[in-house]
Order: structure tokens, then C-alpha cells, then sequence
């Protein structure tokens, strides 16, 4: 492994940087070096310089030539520069490695990109890892009821259940959530199961993947080049086969996720996606979206791992809106919950930050018993529906129809429960809340915010990231207008200058984001922004 290893010094007017650089450990005396340096503020850029022509995209400056003294590579110039960014490349056979470091109030601070963090940061993530089998709603559905069934259909859909007893509650669900936003309700009667597999082998079935938050971004994570822990109640080969082979899970040490899955049956769950053309019974969808029809099961409820046993930086939690009410060994949803904030009680102990993404929960009852976990956790994540549904455990019908109402609750939250950061993502910018100190830097936030937005908008392109080169579309896709318009709006209505506001006792931090006009899939994406975000900004939170 090549290490570079460099120090930055200022005397007087002049500045010098001494570098030295190691390939397994042994000082390599005769790399080729190169360094770029920047002014942080003004984004001006000195000559570039190096030690040999051999990087050709920098142009020697005769001033600026980097001295190779016994492999001690030095370059002195001249500046009055008090914050500037130096990069420096070492080339060591054939192979380049960059590092980035800060020069500030005369001391260097290493500089990590967001993806050196996805990298190094050691993230558990629990307990939702589940199958999705995804189903694009189109027109073949309706060919599956009668005209009795159909009758029946548009009567159930004045009053939902929000349970599936029936194949008539599958269709009310896919239009309920097509008039109304996305939503996700368990399937209490097995026959019904036995008809969304048939369903999916009659071609109507286009995909499967790995799902549940705790799933997506662990996968995500571990395509980025991160290895994480992620921790599943049911984990079955099929599972676990659906996860990238980084990917590590507990039993009950840490081991390869395909050496933990034990359980016969997997957790599934069917998604029917939609999008804004689209139409049933003639009831037209007005927003791309999805409705998940989820398997329940008896053994997927959580049993944390001993807190103390293991070593991490950060926590993601996600998949308690699956909890039943009542377990057939007397096991309540409450207890299960109970368990949960102890178990991240004793993270907050070790100082680990903690996380909790939210989804859409129906049964209001459960709802303001996960809600309860809020007071305990650091930070949370959400969608606009999400976000609604919070604050209406509050107030009657919100209305959250610009960024300044989206901000207006986000404080009531934050206030309410005392967390450190909330974030909420909606189509088009994305709103990052905090109570002051502890956290990263406004500059390094925008930093993770803006990584998660490319890598939705990939996403969304795509259907998923599957490997790095995935990424590069990101820089094709533009910014959305309505993200542009609430920008300005938000610097007239409460002075935001360059993304960040000071809104009574917090900060609040807003970016636009990049929009796919026609999103090959949306599931799972608020968990690639929420979770990539997240990481990256706790890997900065000390810088
Ligand atoms: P969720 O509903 O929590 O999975 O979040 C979905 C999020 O994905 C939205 O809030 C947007 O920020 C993002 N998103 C949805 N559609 C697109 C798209 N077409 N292009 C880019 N981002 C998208
Ligand atoms: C929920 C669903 C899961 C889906 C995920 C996407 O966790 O249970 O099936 O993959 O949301 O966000």
C-alpha cells in the first residue's frame, strides 16, 4: 500500500510543503510527485507543480518545482493565502494515490472525499434486509378482476383498511397510494401471498432485489467500497445472496453475511411502482411512487447484539413500522421497542451517532410508539409524507406545500425530541437541520449532501449503482427548478446565504438537487440519500 505522508509549514511569506512517501512501509525515493494547491475562499489555483514531467496535466512552473532531497519531496512558494487546499499525487509503479489536506490558522487538517469515509467508516445498520419484488403497475392488472371485484375495489377505496385480507386490498392499496403517495401495508391472509408469486412468474414481475433500508444502504455502502455490518432478524441464503459480498453481518461474531444466513424462509416483499401516468379503473396516478404489499413473519423482530461487543462508528436503524402488535410467545411491539432505545441508549453511551429512517407508517398506534425512539437517537431521516405523518401525531392536516413549511416542522421536531440533526428529502432539494455544535462543518454537510444527490440521481437513471462507473451520469443530470426556485425563496424569506440559515437555535442547511426526468425506479432511494449522507457526515464530524 503507497501512504503519503506530508507537512505543510509557513514562515513568513513563504510556504512549505515536505512530503514523503511509503510503499509498504518503506520510503520510496524516487516517486514522481505532484501537488496542486488552492485557495479554499477564492478558488484560485497556484502553478501546479511536480517532480518530473511525467503528469502531464501539470505544468512545471520554474519557480514551482518540487526538489527531491533524498526522497523528502519539498516544494517553497510564495503566498499570503491563510486557507488554501493542497492535493498532492505520488505515482509509484505506474500506480497514482492522492491526498487532500487543509491548511488552516497554520496547522493541516487531512481532508477525506465523502467516498474515502464510505470507506473507512466502520457503519452498523439494523434490522430491515428483505426482498423487494418489484412489479411495474400497468394496465395487464385490471385483466385480473371480475367486474363484481372491481365494484368492490372502488367501494373499499373510500375507507381503506390499510391491511391486506384480500386481493380486492392489493388493488385498493396500488390506487390508494397512487392517489395519495407511496405506502406499504402487511398481508395478514397467506393466500394472498401464494397470488402475488403467481403474479410476478406471469411476466408481470420484472425484478428482484435486495430491500428494506437496513438492506439498501448496507449494499450501497458495500458497492461504494465500504465493508458494513448489517444485522437482520431472518436472514436466508436468498437474502444474503441478494447482498454484495462486503457486506458483514453478525453470528455471532462478524463474519461475511453469507456465512450467517441460517433461516429457511426469507422476508419479501412485493412493489408495485408506479408512476405519474399511469392509470387503474381509470383513476389516474398524479405522482411517481410505490405501494409495498409486506410479508409478515413471526421471527422478524429484533434481538440487538450486545452494544459493548462491537466496534463501530456509526448506527443506521431502520424496519420497526414491521413490528406486529402482539407475538405468539406474548411478545409485544412495545417491549421490542423498549429494548430498542436501551440498546441505543448504550450507543450514546460509547458516543457512537446514531440514526433512525423513517417510512411511511399507517397504524397510527404503532407509529406513535416507534416516535418514542426519537428522543433517543441523534438524528432522522424522512420524506415529506414522512414528515407529515410526525407532525400529525401533533397537529390536525398539515400543509407542507414550500420549503420554508417543510423547515417550520422540522424544528417542531427537533425541538420536541432534542435531536442533534433532522433531514428530509423531497423531489428536488434536500433540508438538513441541526442544533448546534458536535456536528460537522456547513461546508463538509453540503459536501455529504451533494455526494447523495449524485448518487440518487444515478440511482434513478439507472435502477440502481452496481458498480463505481455508475456514478459518472450524475454529472449529465441537472439541477431541478423547483429545487433552484426554493433556494431563492428561502434566501428572501429568512436571509440563507450559500445554503445555510440560522433559524432560531439551529442551523439549516438546503441544496437542490439533480432530478431524473424519467426515473427507471424510485424504491429505495430516500435511503440512498438519507444513509449516504449520513455516513459521510459522521466521518466528518470531527474535521
Ligand atoms: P423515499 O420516498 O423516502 O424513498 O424518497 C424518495 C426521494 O428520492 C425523493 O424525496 C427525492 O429526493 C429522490 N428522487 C425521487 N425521484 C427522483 C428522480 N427522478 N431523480 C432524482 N431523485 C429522485
Ligand atoms: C421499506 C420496505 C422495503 C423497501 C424500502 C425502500 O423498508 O419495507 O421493501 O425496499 O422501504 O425504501
Amino acid at each position: 500500500m503507497v501512504e503519503i505522508v506530508s507537512e505543510v509549514k509557513r514562515i513568513g511569506e513563504y510556504v512549505i510543503i515536505f512530503t514523503r512517501v511509503f510503499d509498504s512501509g518503506q520510503m520510496v525515493t524516487d516517486a514522481d510527485v505532484a501537488i496542486v494547491v488552492e485557495d479554499v475562499e477564492e478558488r484560485i489555483f497556484l502553478p501546479r507543480s511536480s517532480t518530473t514531467h511525467g503528469f502531464s496535466v501539470y505544468t512545471i512552473n520554474e519557480k514551482n518545482v518540487i526538489e527531491n532531497l533524498s526522497g523528502v519531496y519539498t516544494l517553497i512558494f510564495k503566498s499570503l493565502f491563510k486557507k488554501f487546499k493542497v492535493t498532492i499525487f505520488a505515482r509509484v509503479r505506474d500506480k497514482t494515490t492522492k491526498k487532500v489536506l487543509l491548511f488552516e490558522n497554520g496547522r493541516t487538517r487531512e481532508e477525506k472525499d465523502p467516498l474515502d469515509v464510505i470507506r473507512t467508516l466502520k457503519v452498523f445498520l439494523g434490522f430491515n434486509v428483505n426482498i423487494d419484488k418489484i412489479i411495474y403497475v400497468d394496465k395487464r392488472l385490471e385483466k385480473l378482476v371480475n367486474k363484481n371485484t372491481r365494484k368492490a375495489i372502488l367501494q373499499d377505496l373510500i375507507k381503506p383498511r390499510k391491511k391486506i385480507n384480500s386481493i380486492e386490498d392489493v388493488f385498493v392499496g396500488i390506487i390508494d397510494s397512487m392517489r395519495y403517495g407511496s405506502q406499504e401495508w402487511v398481508i395478514e391472509d397467506p393466500s394472498v401471498i401464494k397470488w402475488l408469486e403467481n403474479l410476478y412468474k406471469d411476466n408481470l414481475g420484472k425484478e428482484t432485489r435486495i430491500g428494506g433500508q437496513a438492506g439498501i444502504i448496507a449494499n450501497l455502502i458495500a458497492i461504494l467500497g465500504g465493508y458494513p455490518t448489517v444485522y437482520s432478524p431472518v436472514l436466508s441464503k436468498e437474502q444474503a445472496g441478494l447482498l454484495h459480498k462486503n457486506v458483514f453481518s453478525l453470528c455471532p461474531t462478524r463474519k461475511p453475511v453469507t456465512e450467517c444466513a441460517d433461516a429457511k424462509e426469507s422476508k419479501v416483499n412485493w412493489v408495485f411502482e408506479f408512476n405519474r401516468t399511469d392509470e387503474l379503473f381509470n383513476i389516474r396516478s398524479n405522482q411517481n411512487g410505490r405501494f409495498i404489499a409486506g410479508s409478515q413473519m413471526e421471527e422478524y423482530r429484533p434481538e440487538w447484539p450486545d452494544i459493548n461487543n462491537i466496534d463501530i462508528d456509526a448506527i443506521i436503524l431502520a424496519g420497526l413500522h414491521l413490528l406486529k402488535k402482539k407475538y405468539r410467545d406474548g411478545t409485544t411491539a412495545e417491549k421490542i421497542i423498549k429494548e430498542t432505545i436501551e440498546w441505543i441508549d448504550g450507543a450514546a453511551k460509547r458516543d457512537i451517532p446514531t440514526h433512525l429512517e423513517l417510512t411511511c407508517m399507517e397504524d397510527e398506534w404503532l407509529r406513535e410508539k416507534i416516535v418514542e425512539i426519537l428522543y433517543h437517537v441523534d438524528s432522522v431521516g424522512m420524506n415529506k409524507d414522512e414528515l407529515r405523518q410526525i407532525a400529525e401525531l401533533d397537529e390536525e392536516k398539515i400543509d407542507l406545500p414550500d420549503a420554508l413549511s417543510i423547515i417550520k416542522y422540522m424544528k417542531k421536531i427537533a425541538k420536541k425530541f432534542g435531536l442533534k440533526r433532522v433531514h428530509v428529502h423531497t423531489l428536488g432539494y434536500y433540508i438538513n437541520l441541526y442544533k448546534d455544535s458536535g456536528w460537522a462543518s456547513p461546508e463538509k454537510i453540503k459536501k455529504a449532501m451533494l455526494f447523495a444527490s449524485d448518487l440518487a440521481a444515478a440511482a434513478a437513471f439507472s435502477g440502481s449503482i452496481e458498480k463505481m462507473e455508475d456514478l459518472e451520469i450524475a454529472d449529465s443530470i441537472s439541477l431541478s427548478k423547483t429545487g433552484l426556485k426554493e433556494q431563492e425563496k428561502l434566501e428572501k424569506e429568512i436571509g440563507m446565504e450559500n445554503g445555510v440559515a440560522r433559524v432560531g437555535d439551529y442551523t439549516i442547511i438546503f441544496l437542490p438537487t439533480k432530478v431524473v426526468g424519467h426515473p427507471k425506479t424510485t424504491v429505495g432511494l430516500g435511503d440512498t440519500i438519507s444513509g449516504s449522507m449520513f455516513v459521510v457526515e459522521c466521518g466528518y464530524r470531527y474535521m
